[in-house]
């Protein structure tokens, strides 16, 4: 399969979709507190998407090759969780980072995926910095696609940045195409040199979404079948963003009111 390259049609529905995964987060921002299970934060997105928006979940039930169904509607990845968390009955306490990754699908058919970071209470000073430099990894990878740019610029700038910070990029997850499939091409790696890989082109559409370990960058598969960790239980963070090759730079379809702006000096 080649890189899909959207019609403005499309694009004017992926920004819908983006939008409404978006506002998904914006909805369950303020009821990720101490206490609560991300069971109940998973309920509560479920119901949202079908009885608020009209989304479905492109999680629940996702089955790609070699998996079981995905048996939650978000992925809640705790601390030492990098991603594919599934949601269960252990109460957030105070000191956890949680990724919480929400993918709707429109009527229309679009996907539109986003993940954030919460962070409950006060988490250690390196639980925070690890939260942030992820965050900056995100935003210099947005930062660094515009046409006639190569994929290759987006990892070479957030592998160059984790590591300069002593973190460490995960290798076996990665960004990806997104449209009416879930994940279609490109892959978009978190790591890798600049200049290398295809070309950028307006209306081609991607995630960036950085796992950055705050130890070794090795991976631990559970029995679950979906939940990965990191090997050396150190902390692991990642922010997403779904975002659109535009004639002059780039579009980040994934924005909402509460959404955390852009770091200093990164833009919107
Ligand atoms: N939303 C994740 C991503 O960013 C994929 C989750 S797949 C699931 O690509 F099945 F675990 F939900
Ligand atoms: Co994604
Ligand atoms: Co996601």
């Amino acid at each position: 399969m080649p890189i899909l390259i959207k019609t403005p049609e499309e694009i004017e529905k992926m920004r819908l979709a983006c939008r409404l995964g978006a506002e998904v987060l914006d909805y369950i921002a303020p009821c990720v507190k101490i206490g609560v299970s991300t069971r109940e934060l998973d309920r509560l997105c479920l119901d949202y998407m079908q009885n608020v928006q009209g989304t479905v979940s492109a999680c629940l039930n996702y089955a790609p090759p070699g998996h079981t169904p995905y048996p939650a509607a978000i992925c809640t990845s705790v601390n030492h969780q990098i991603c594919h968390g599934i949601p269960n009955d252990r109460p957030l306490k105070g000191g956890d980072i949680m990724n919480l990754d929400v993918t709707v699908i429109t009527k229309d058919g679009f996907h539109g995926d986003t993940s954030r970071m919460f962070l409950l209470g006060a988490p250690s000073i390196q639980a925070k910095r690890l939260c942030a430099i992820t965050f900056e990894c995100m935003w210099l990878g947005i930062r660094a696609v515009r046409p006639g740019g190569r994929l290759g610029d987006i990892g070479a700038v957030i592998q160059k940045h984790a590591e300069k910070n002593g973190f460490s990029v995960v290798r076996e997850f990665c960004g990806h195409g997104v449209g009416r499939s879930f994940h279609e091409e490109p892959q978009v790696l978190h790591y890798g040199k600049a200049g290398a890989g295809p070309e950028l082109k307006p209306g081609m559409i991607f995630t960036i979404e950085p796992m950055i370990n705050a130890g070794k960058a090795a991976i631990r598969q559970m029995p679950d079948g979906w939940s990965v960790t990191t090997r050396d239980r150190s902390l692991s963070a990642q922010w997403e963003h779904t975002v659109l090759v535009t004639e002059t730079g780039v579009e980040v379809l994934t924005l909402s009111a509460g959404c955390p702006p852009a770091p200093d000096g990164m833009g919107a």
